[in-house]
């Protein structure tokens, strides 16, 4: 069995190859990504807009990443619910499927449509999560979402109302699915008790996970608050990243809605997407424990040195938490969330690990330049403070990546209803076949 898989395993690598240059001659655009950098023009959207350069006389030229949910500035909505102290996610949700603003009587509406459609199956947590238990919290919200598929009464219709039906009731349960996943993990993997939690109606999407995640149930407002920012800046970024673009691709063939998000939760887990944010805290580690005096720009300098030469990290040459498709000086989330960060960090008492991510932010994007002579321009993405923060509010690492579905649940389905709205066209990009051809040989010849 083993010699057969290896086998194959072997002809696979002898035979799937295609050289760098016949891509280039080619002209294929690599990754959906023109020679600049810049990314393939395949549709049109007015859900978000992600700005990271301008393009001046044709040349790309970077600046300050700014972002806008349905044309409002990130900077702008968040200052606007924080100022008020009360929590954004549901009405930034809101704002993205519907490209309106709630109003009070909207808003209440609508966070009470959500808590109506939180409840699961009675049997959802013993079937579904502790039957087949799996170690990655994504794998098992992704089967969650298809087993939905045979609780919805209507689950292949494409109408607008029915698939705006069936979004509202995902982005209400995702976060208790997430949850109990945990729980579920932890009991099965980790020797804990199995704690299962009540959702509380009175309670917000970010209140209530972390109720239902915590074993004492309980957690503090400012906890609350700057989970519920979080949600806010991982809720929607585009229609070319590579989760909502899986989703707008499955979606374009006509397919039910729990195919289509199942498959933006398979791209998001990826460690070049939604994963990094674990792998960052997985590289910090090594970097913490690797680096003697976190003072040392020469220290540091030599292990990002190390990880860029693939001899430390993960091996992959990654300095994950850095680089963008589309930023390029700065990630505006990213610098939302360092200066939360900041704060925590001197709450917590974690001066001096703030300060060698503080470090790393200058660190890495010159190291990147000088030793890899390459001129994109990296600096830290959402991901590089987020597991920091999380961290420093006591949310386990499992549920990283997990928390970026509970978010961005609300960006595929706004681009999926979208697609399904305006595209019109099942996407069918094209490969060109570049293999010789063979003679077929009778099997007993070969
Ligand atoms: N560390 C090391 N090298 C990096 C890098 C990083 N963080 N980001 C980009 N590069 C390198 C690539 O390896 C590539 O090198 P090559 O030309 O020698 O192959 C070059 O820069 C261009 O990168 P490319 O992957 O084409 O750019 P992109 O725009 O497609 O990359 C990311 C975007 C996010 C995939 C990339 O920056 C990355 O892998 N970052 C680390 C993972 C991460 O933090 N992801 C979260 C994104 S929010």
């Amino acid at each position: 069995m083993e010699k057969t898989l290896s086998n194959i395993a072997n002809a696979v690598k002898r035979n799937d190859y295609i050289s760098d240059d016949m891509f280039k001659y080619y002209n294929v655009k690599r990754g959906l990504r023109n020679i600049d950098g810049s990314g393939v023009l395949v549709g049109l959207t007015e859900i978000s807009s992600v700005q990271g350069y301008i393009i001046d006389d044709g040349d790309v030229v970077p600046s300050p990443g700014k972002l806008f949910y349905r044309g409002r500035n990130l900077v702008d909505l968040t200052d606007g619910f924080t100022s008020e102290n009360r929590m954004g996610f549901e009405e930034v949700s809101y704002l993205l499927l519907t490209g309106e603003l709630p109003n009070n009587e909207d808003l209440t509406a609508y966070r009470d449509e959500l808590v109506e459609q939180r409840e699961l199956h009675k049997n959802f947590v013993r079937d579904q999560l502790s039957t087949y238990r799996v170690v990655d919290i994504m794998n098992a919200l992704a089967r969650a979402v298809l087993t939905l598929y045979a609780t919805d009464p209507n689950p292949d219709d494409t109408n607008c109302s029915n698939v705006i039906r069936q979004g509202v009731s995902l982005m209400s349960k995702f976060h208790i699915i997430v949850a109990y996943a945990y729980r579920v993990y932890l009991s099965e993997f980790k020797n804990k008790s199995l704690i299962i939690h009540n959702s509380h109606d009175d309670l917000s999407i970010a209140e209530n996970f972390l109720h239902l995640i915590k074993d004492d149930g309980e957690f503090t407002q400012t906890e609350a608050q700057l989970l519920d920012l979080a949600l806010v800046l991982h809720a929607d970024h585009g229609g070319g990243n590579n989760s909502t673009f899986s989703t707008r691709v499955v979606t374009s063939s006509g397919t039910d809605t729990y195919s289509a998000i199942a498959a933006g939760i398979g791209s998001l887990k990826g460690p070049l997407h939604g994963g990094a944010n674990l792998y960052v805290m997985t590289m910090m580690d090594e970097i913490k424990n690797g680096v003697k005096d976190w003072s040392s720009d020469a220290e540091i300098e030599a292990m990002i040195i190390k990880i860029l030469d693939k001899k430390a990290g993960d091996k992959s040459g990654k300095v994950y938490g850095f680089g963008h498709a589309v930023y390029t000086v700065s990630d505006p989330r990213a610098t939302i969330l360092k200066a939360h960060a900041g704060k925590l960090a001197v709450e917590k008492g974690r001066e001096s690990e703030f300060a060698l991510y503080q470090k790393l932010e200058e660190i890495v994007p010159r190291v990147f330049k000088e030793h890899k002579g390459n001129d994109k321009i990296i600096s830290p993405n959402v991901d590089f403070y987020s597991g920091f923060v999380y961290e420093s509010m006591g949310i386990p690492r499992e549920v990283y990546t997990p928390l970026f579905a509970v978010a961005r649940i609300t960006g595929w389905i706004s681009h999926r209803m979208e697609e399904i709205q305006v595209q019109k066209r099942i996407m069918r990009p094209a490969y060109k076949n570049v293999t010789g051809k063979s003679a077929y040989v009778k099997l007993n010849d070969r």
